[in-house]
């Protein structure tokens, strides 16, 4: 899989979701929504009304990101409302199958995501009701948190089990990755990252979504 940059919305102006959007757009390969509920984390940002709102204001793919407390009753809204990409979260989800299976049959992609002290291994068996894994390399709710590096050998095992069990499955990295972190994740396996500071903190965001893919493209290890 090529490299693909996801800037996250979250650290962009929410009053002119619109024009943040457009900033990135034919530059980046999604747009990634982060969607809390104030009870999976403490924080509260934005909900589906929002982003049917933006879906229509955006030619870029948007990769949601559910951070809530009951992803089985709202994840399907989000793949039926246009969400090209839909992730849920292990540690909320109480029937996971059912709704990445359900995220698939509204056509988007299924994401599971992992936080910090979740373990890959207890996930394997779920790879093919997956088209990505997202591994948190923060602890989920606010942006601009410092990268955490213990979850790097995580991320390698994770790829180990995709490569090993040969589906089409994307390994994202989501926190903290900027120009100092993005390097680290590439070489160990991840092949989509978000970014949100990095790239709505930065002057020029388009810039810093092609700094960030070269870097990554440069740190990706070949392989076959
Ligand atoms: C955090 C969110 C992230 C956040 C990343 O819980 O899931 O998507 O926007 O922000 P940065 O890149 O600033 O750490
Ligand atoms: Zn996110």
């Amino acid at each position: 899989m090529a490299v693909q940059i996801s800037p996250s919305i979250l650290s962009a102006d929410f009053a002119r979701l619109a024009d943040e959007a457009a900033r990135v757009e034919n530059v980046a390969d999604w747009l990634h929504v982060d969607v809390m509920d104030y009870h999976f984390v403490p924080n509260l940002t934005l909900g589906l009304p929002v982003v049917e709102s933006l879906l229509k204001t955006t030619a870029t793919p948007v990769d949601c990101h559910l951070m809530i407390h009951d992803p089985d009753r709202w994840a399907p809204d989000y793949a039926e409302a246009g969400a090209a990409s839909v992730t849920i979260h292990a540690e909320a989800a109480k029937a996971a199958v059912r709704t990445l299976r359900a995220i698939r049959a509204a056509g988007a992609r299924a994401g599971l995501a992992l936080n910090p002290a979740t373990a890959v291994e207890g996930y394997e068996d779920l790879l093919p009701e997956i088209d990505m894994m997202l591994v948190m390399t923060v602890e989920p709710g606010f942006g601009g948190q410092r990268f955490l590096d213990i979850v790097l050998p995580k991320l390698a095992r994770a790829r180990a089990l995709i490569d090993k069990h040969g589906g089409e499955v994307w390994l994202q990295v989501d926190g903290g990755v900027s120009a100092e972190t993005i390097e680290r994740c590439a070489e160990a396996g991840a092949d989509v990252f978000v970014a949100g500071n990095a790239v709505y903190g930065a002057d020029d965001p388009a810039r810093a979504v092609q700094e960030l893919r070269t870097l990554a493209e440069r740190a990706t290890p070949p392989r076959w």
